[in-house]
């Protein structure tokens, strides 16, 4: 898994060129991703190309291996924007956030000229919400409110805890994370828009529409799915 996940990495770097602003997604996938960015503009292989990253984590990474950061309130536009994916449907719609930042994923990869998705086969399912629930941000005093309101939605919400943190995870807009497992999403775009009226959401894990390009890591190759 981790070669696939290489493999697409690699490949998604013959998208970059000078001059360019990118948008620098969070996860393991996206972590090999400003790896090899890095040691190709310390190399001098890439020049003037600056990273907007969307977590702690893709800042610590750019910073790690050399990529220079921007933040999105400096630039004019974002060229292209390179992040991975929990699932990824057919048309391209996919659910993210199981890192927890899909707020500022969503707002960067919304406003690039290009948005590039990288996954393993492992992530390619018919139907949103096949295996993986889709995290919704939310305001704290809100969760319980929120979670009732989704069984309107037939769904049914579990408040993400922490794993190496007693209590809920809190996001890095001092958020919490309710996961919610739909029966069945036949419109993702129409859930996509439902869910944020709910008030106290900040945000949604699913991503409909705004993906151009989806490389996928088999074991044949990369693969290219496009809108
Ligand atoms: C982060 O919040 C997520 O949206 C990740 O981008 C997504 O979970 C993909 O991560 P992996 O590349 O680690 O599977």
């Amino acid at each position: 898994m981790e070669e696939l996940k290489r493999m697409v990495a690699k490949e998604a770097l013959k998208f970059v060129e000078d001059d360019m602003v990118v948008g620098l997604g969070t996860g393991s996938t996206t972590a090999y991703f400003i790896e090899y960015l890095g040691k190709m503009i310390m190399e001098g292989e890439l020049e003037d190309v600056y990273g907007i990253p969307t977590s702690y984590q893709s800042r610590l990474l750019a910073l790690e291996y050399g990529v220079p950061v921007v933040g999105l309130d400096e630039v004019d536009a974002i060229d292209i924007a390179v992040d991975g994916a929990d699932e990824v449907d057919p048309s391209l719609n996919l659910i993210k956030g199981r890192g927890a930042a899909l707020t500022m994923e969503k707002i960067v990869e919304y406003r690039a000229g290009t948005f590039l998705v990288l996954v393993d086969e492992s992530k390619l399912v018919e139907r949103l919400g096949q295996k993986m629930p889709v995290p919704i941000e939310v305001i704290p005093a809100a969760w319980r409110a929120i979670a009732e309101e989704l069984e309107v939605f037939n769904a049914t919400a579990e408040l993400r805890m922490g794993s190496k943190k007693d209590g809920p995870v809190v996001t890095e807009n001092g958020n919490f994370i309710l996961d919610a497992r739909f029966h069945r999403i036949d419109d993702p775009l129409d859930l996509e828009i439902e869910l944020n009226t709910i008030p106290g959401v900040v945000e949604n894990g699913i991503f409909a529409d705004i993906a151009d390009i989806v490389l996928v890591g088999t074991k044949e190759g990369v693969r290219r799915m496009e809108r």
